[in-house]
């Protein structure tokens, strides 16, 4: 079976973003979350314009690799400019989770409205095998909940935001995680756990 998967960029005070981030303004004032994407000289074998540092460039196109379909939340949708039309991975479907209508989705977008469980399925069967990458803290935390996620990765970012969207909000009981790998890169640890079940 496929797995699922949260891998985002996080400050080391848990935030994915920084202060105001929206529509136009990306992540706001948390831009730095993704210097390491462009800091190094190895291209990202799956990521066009990508140069990362060695280790970076492993981690992520390993993951990278793996994704074959995504489900993003709304608010992720909407601050990223609704990925122009495409998504936030070249070869991956893009699911939108939402409550409301989106009426200006193309082909390589499709909205969900009726719950995590749901998109999540819809993705797995687009993903053909691969597996499910989820976007937005509310998702996360929403996937969480549900029991729906396998694997949660941390690019973590040496730095102390302040302020921003936070990778996981409340949970109603507390989710054991097993780290599987940790490696250190130039401006980035990246850090891999499984959800312990
Ligand atoms: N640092 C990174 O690597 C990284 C990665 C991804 C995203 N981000 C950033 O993170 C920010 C977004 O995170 P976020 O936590 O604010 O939001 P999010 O998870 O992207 O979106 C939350 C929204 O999704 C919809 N939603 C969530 N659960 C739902 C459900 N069960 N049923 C229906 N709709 C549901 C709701 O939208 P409505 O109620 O409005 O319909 C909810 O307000 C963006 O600024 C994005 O750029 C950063």
């Amino acid at each position: 079976m496929s797995k699922v998967m949260i891998a985002h960029a996080v400050s080391v005070d848990g935030y994915i973003t920084g202060r105001d981030p929206g529509a136009g303004r990306g992540l706001g004032d948390g831009t730095m979350l993704f210097d390491w994407y462009f800091d190094g000289d190895t291209p990202s074998q799956v990521f066009d314009g990508f140069r990362l540092s060695e280790p970076s460039a492993r981690v992520f196109d390993s993951l990278a690799g793996r994704v074959g379909a995504i489900v993003a939340g709304r608010n992720t949708y909407e601050d990223s400019d609704r990925f122009g039309g495409g998504g936030p991975h070249p070869a991956a479907r893009l699911f939108v989770l939402s409550h409301r209508p989106a009426p200006e989705m193309t082909e390589r977008q499709a909205l969900i409205t009726t719950g995590i469980a749901d998109a999540i399925a819809a993705a797995r069967e687009a993903a053909g095998g691969q597996d499910v990458g989820l976007m937005g803290g509310g998702v996360a935390t929403e996937a969480l909940r549900a029991g729906l996620v396998d694997e949660v990765i941390l690019h973590q970012v040496p730095i102390l935001l302040g302020g921003g969207r936070p990778f996981f909000q409340a949970l109603p009981e507390h989710v054991r995680l097993r780290l599987v790998e940790a490696v250190p890169a130039p401006g980035v640890t990246h850090l891999r756990y499984e959800v312990a079940r």
